[in-house]
């Protein structure tokens, strides 16, 4: 049976990734604050910007593990859209702690475990490249995220590494950029706000299955890379966002 582990399948993508592996007959270990899980799920909590605990939730995970197939780093978190110079610096690195630090202290552990994973996946995010206005904290965590993946590429030579932006996802994370943000003043929202409730943005379970279809695809691209699902799996769309910013 293939084993996954994915951070954060408390809720949103990393809850829908969980249940579609599940429903393909994976196994699956995942981690999260809250203890809300799919059933079935092999669930820790943990907080995973405390540094100094992780190992041993890590361990209580995986020990009896032997393999991983797949590793989701997804657990992530928004902060406000805003601009950057009203943005205090302990919101910025609050987020960098969930969305990139976090990251490292995963991959340190899953080195030291020293046992096979074949392909690990953290979840990006177009907003690393593109640059929008009011994207602050979350651009920047993402951007650094993409160069962790590359960094760790060379320090992980048996796993497959990837930043992988899985396009946009009805998810509780939408809510801020959907319901709060100042859509006047950060025009990229607007997108986001016309394609709520449409197939241009799916839910958790539909996003979880365009990107397992895709994981032989993003294998193909060098250990490293930064891949943008939609240039694989919609092309025009990927064309319009990456040739429009705001
Ligand atoms: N939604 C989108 O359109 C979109 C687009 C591009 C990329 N992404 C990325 O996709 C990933 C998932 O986001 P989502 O949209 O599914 O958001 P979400 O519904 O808010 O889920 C975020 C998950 O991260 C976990 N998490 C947050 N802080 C954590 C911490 N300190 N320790 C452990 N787990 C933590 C949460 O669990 P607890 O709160 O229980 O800890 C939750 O399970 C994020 O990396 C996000 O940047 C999302």
């Amino acid at each position: 049976m293939k084993q996954a582990f994915i951070t954060g399948t408390s809720s949103g993508f990393g809850r829908g990734l969980a249940e579609e592996l599940m429903e393909r007959g994976w196994r699956v270990h995942g981690c999260s604050r809250r203890p809300d899980h799919p059933r079935g799920v092999h669930h820790v909590c943990c907080d995973l910007t405390e540094a100094e605990a992780v190992p041993q939730r890590l361990e209580a995970l995986l020990g009896e593990v032997s393999e991983l197939d797949l590793v989701v780093l997804n657990a992530g978190v928004l902060g406000r859209i805003q601009r950057l110079v009203d943005t205090p610096l302990e919101e910025v690195k609050a987020v960098m702690e969930v969305n990139l630090w976090a990251n490292k202290t995963v991959m340190d552990w899953l080195y030291r475990w020293g046992r096979p994973v074949s392909q690990v996946i953290m979840i990006s995010s177009g907003a690393s490249v593109l640059g929008n206005k009011g994207w602050g904290g979350y651009a920047l965590s993402k951007a650094a995220l993409n160069m962790l993946a590359r960094l760790y590429a060379h320090e992980f030579p048996q796993s497959h590494i990837s930043a992988v932006a899985p396009g946009i996802i009805d998810t509780p994370l939408m809510d801020h950029l959907c319901e709060e943000a100042d859509a006047e003043a950060f025009p990229a929202l607007k997108r986001l706000r016309e394609a709520r409730g449409s197939e241009a943005m799916p839910g958790p379970r539909e996003a979880a299955r365009r990107l397992l279809d895709q994981l032989e695809a993003i294998r193909r691209r060098p250990s490293g890379a930064f891949v943008d699902l939609r240039e694989l799996t919609d092309p025009e769309a990927y064309a319009r966002l990456y040739g429009h910013r705001s």
